[in-house]
C-alpha cells in the first residue's frame, strides 16, 4: 500500500516537473549570475590568462586589472588628485584607489573612506565635499582630496524613497551647479504612490529648492552632460517579462519637465500592454528614446570621454556600461560599447569591451565608467570586485602576472614605541580571531580554506589591510574588529609577514 502511494506521489511529481519545464513562460526565464546563489558558484577574480584571452577591444586599446578585492564596486568618480573613488553598496561603504603613481598601470594603495553607509551609490565631488547618494538620502562630507582624508558626514536631503526593486540612487552635478538625483521605480511596472519614483529630481548643492527634473524614466542609473552642447544624456533599463526582445533599453535625452512614458508605455511611445490603456493623452505627449540598446542589456554607467586625449575616432563618444540580462533565454549585454554621436544627430553604438561573457560562461558585470586625466578608461565590475583600466599608446595597464615594483616600507612612518605596542596587540589579536588556521604553516588544517601569509609588505600598505578586513577576499570570513584593533592587526601581519 505504501509503496503504491509512494509510487503515485513519484509520478505525479515527475509529471508536474515535466509540465513545467514545458509550459514555463519565455518571459519568466532567469539566467545567468541571478542563479548563481542558488548554484553555489563563486566568481572569481580573473588572472592574466583570463583578461588576455577573454576580453576583446577595438585595435590599439589594452586592458589591464587595476584593482582586485574591491567586492561589488559599483558607482566610481575621480578626485582632483586622479585618485579613483568606489562605492560598494552591499558593503555599505567608499573606498579610494590610489592613482598609479609608480608606472604599472595598478592602484597603489586604497584608503577606506566612508563605512557604514546604506546601500551607497551614487558619487559626486563639488565644492569641498565629496557626495553620497544612499538608498534614502543624499549626505555630503568635506574632502580633502590631496590628504586622501573625509570629515564628518551631514545629510544634504532626506526625501528619497527607501528600497524597492530600485534601490541604486545616482547623482551628478550639471554644468549648471545644481545637483541632480535619479531615483528608479518601486516595481518592474506598477503606479507609483511615492514621491520622485521613477524619475529625477534636482536640488541646489545644499539640498535646498528641490523640484522633479523629469518622469516616466524607470530606472536611470547614469546620465552625464554631453561636452560642448551641454545636453543631458541618461540611460534607463526597460521593463521585463514581455519576452526576449521587447522592450528597449533606452539612451534617453533628458529635459526639463520631460516624460519618458514608463508605466504607460515603452520604446516611442507604443502603448505598454499592462498600464498603457486609456492613457492615450499622456503617451502621445511622452518622449522616445534617443537610442536603443535592445532589451535586457540593463546599462547602467554612462561617460562622454572628455580628457582631450582620445584616439581618433573617439572624440566625443560616450562609453556605456551594460551589465546584463537575467530575464532572458540568451544572455546579452555583459559589455561596454560605445555611442558614436553624428551630425544628424543619429546614434551608432560598437563594442567597445567584450568578453564579460562568452558562451554562457560570465566572468564580470560592467557597472560605471570614467577617464582620468591621463584618458585612461576606468570599467567597475560588482561581479568579480575588479576595477579594470583600458589605455592606448604608452599608457601602463595592470598585468596581473607582473609583480608589483617594490613599494618603501609601509611602517616607516611610525615611530618605534607605537610599532612595538601595534605589533604586540596585533599579536594578541590575531591568535584570539584564530587568523593562523588559514594563515600560518603547520596550522593549517589539510585541505582547509587558507593562503600563507607572505610578502605582504611588498603587496599592501596599512591601509590595505585595513581595508582587506573590512571587507574580506573570497572565502576569509569577516571580523567584528573596531578600527584600532584593524590597525593593530595591520601592523602585526605587515611587520611578521
Ligand atoms: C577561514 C579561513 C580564514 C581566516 C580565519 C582568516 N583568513 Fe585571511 N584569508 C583567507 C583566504 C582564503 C585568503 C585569500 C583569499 C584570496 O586570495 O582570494 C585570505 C587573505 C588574507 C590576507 C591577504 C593575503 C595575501 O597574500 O594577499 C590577509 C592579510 C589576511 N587574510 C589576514 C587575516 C587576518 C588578520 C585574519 C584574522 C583576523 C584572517 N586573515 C583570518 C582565509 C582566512
Amino acid at each position: 500500500m505504501l509503496k503504491k502511494v509512494l509510487l503515485w506521489f513519484v509520478g505525479i511529481v515527475l509529471v508536474a516537473v515535466a509540465g513545467l519545464w514545458l509550459f514555463w513562460p519565455k518571459e519568466y526565464t532567469v539566467k545567468g549570475p541571478m542563479l548563481d546563489f542558488l548554484t553555489g558558484r563563486q566568481a572569481q577574480t580573473p588572472d592574466a590568462g583570463m583578461v588576455e584571452s577573454r576580453f576583446h577591444l577595438p585595435p590599439g586599446f589594452r586592458i589591464g586589472i587595476f584593482a582586485t578585492d574591491v567586492p561589488h564596486a559599483r558607482m566610481m568618480r575621480i578626485t582632483g588628485a586622479g585618485d579613483l573613488l568606489v562605492s560598494s553598496m552591499r558593503e555599505g561603504n567608499v573606498i579610494l584607489l590610489h592613482r598609479d603613481e609608480d608606472g604599472d598601470g595598478k592602484a597603489d594603495g586604497r584608503t577606506v573612506l566612508l563605512t557604514g553607509l546604506n546601500v551607497p551609490h551614487g558619487l559626486a565631488l563639488y565644492g569641498e565635499y565629496l557626495y553620497v547618494a544612499e538608498t534614502d538620502r543624499v549626505v555630503r562630507a568635506p574632502f580633502n582630496a590631496a590628504a586622501r582624508t573625509v570629515g564628518a558626514i551631514e545629510s544634504v536631503f532626506e526625501g528619497l524613497p527607501a528600497g524597492g526593486n530600485h534601490r541604486t540612487r545616482t547623482i551628478g552635478f550639471g554644468p549648471d551647479g545644481w545637483l541632480y538625483v535619479t531615483v528608479g521605480s518601486s516595481c518592474n511596472v506598477c503606479i507609483e504612490t511615492e514621491a520622485y519614483r521613477a524619475s529625477m529630481l534636482r536640488m541646489r548643492s545644499d539640498g535646498s529648492d528641490a523640484e522633479t527634473f523629469a518622469v516616466g524614466l524607470r530606472n536611470t542609473v547614469g546620465f552625464d552632460w554631453q561636452p560642448g552642447t551641454g545636453a543631458l544624456f541618461g540611460t534607463d533599463n526597460g521593463r521585463d517579462l514581455l519576452g526576449d526582445d521587447t522592450p528597449n533599453c533606452e539612451l534617453n535625452r533628458i529635459e526639463a519637465g520631460g516624460d519618458y512614458g514608463w508605466p504607460v508605455a515603452y520604446d516611442d511611445r507604443v502603448p505598454d500592454p499592462d498600464f498603457g490603456a486609456g492613457q492615450g493623452a499622456r503617451i502621445a505627449a511622452s518622449r522616445g528614446p534617443a537610442h536603443g540598446f535592445g532589451a535586457h542589456r540593463a546599462p547602467l554607467g554612462m561617460r562622454f570621454l572628455n580628457a582631450g586625449r582620445e584616439p581618433a575616432g573617439y572624440e566625443g563618444a560616450a562609453l556605456v556600461a551594460l551589465h546584463g540580462s537575467w530575464n532572458r533565454s540568451s544572455l546579452a549585454g555583459y559589455k561596454v560599447v560605445s555611442l558614436h554621436f553624428g551630425a544628424d544627430g543619429q546614434i551608432e553604438e560598437r563594442d567597445f569591451l567584450t568578453g564579460f561573457e562568452k558562451d554562457e560562461d560570465v566572468i564580470g558585470r560592467p557597472v560605471d565608467v570614467q577617464q582620468g586625466p591621463d584618458g585612461a578608461i576606468y570599467v567597475s565590475d560588482d561581479y568579480a570586485g575588479v576595477i579594470y583600466r583600458i589605455g592606448w599608446g604608452d599608457m601602463a595597464v595592470g598585468d596581473m602576472a607582473a609583480d608589483r615594483a617594490p613599494v618603501a616600507d609601509p611602517l616607516a612612518g611610525l615611530d618605534t614605541a607605537e610599532k612595538t605596542r601595534l605589533v604586540l596587540e596585533g599579536a594578541v589579536l590575531f591568535s584570539e580571531n584564530g587568523c593562523a588556521a588559514c594563515h600560518v604553516a603547520g596550522q593549517m588544517p589539510e585541505g582547509g580554506a587558507g593562503k600563507l601569509l607572505k610578502d605582504l609588505k611588498a603587496r599592501y600598505d596599512i591601509a590595505g589591510i585595513e581595508s582587506l578586513l573590512i571587507a574580506p577576499p573570497g572565502p576569509m570570513p569577516s571580523f567584528d574588529l573596531t578600527a584600532e584593533e584593524r590597525r593593530a592587526l595591520a601592523v602585526y601581519v605587515l611587520a611578521t609577514y
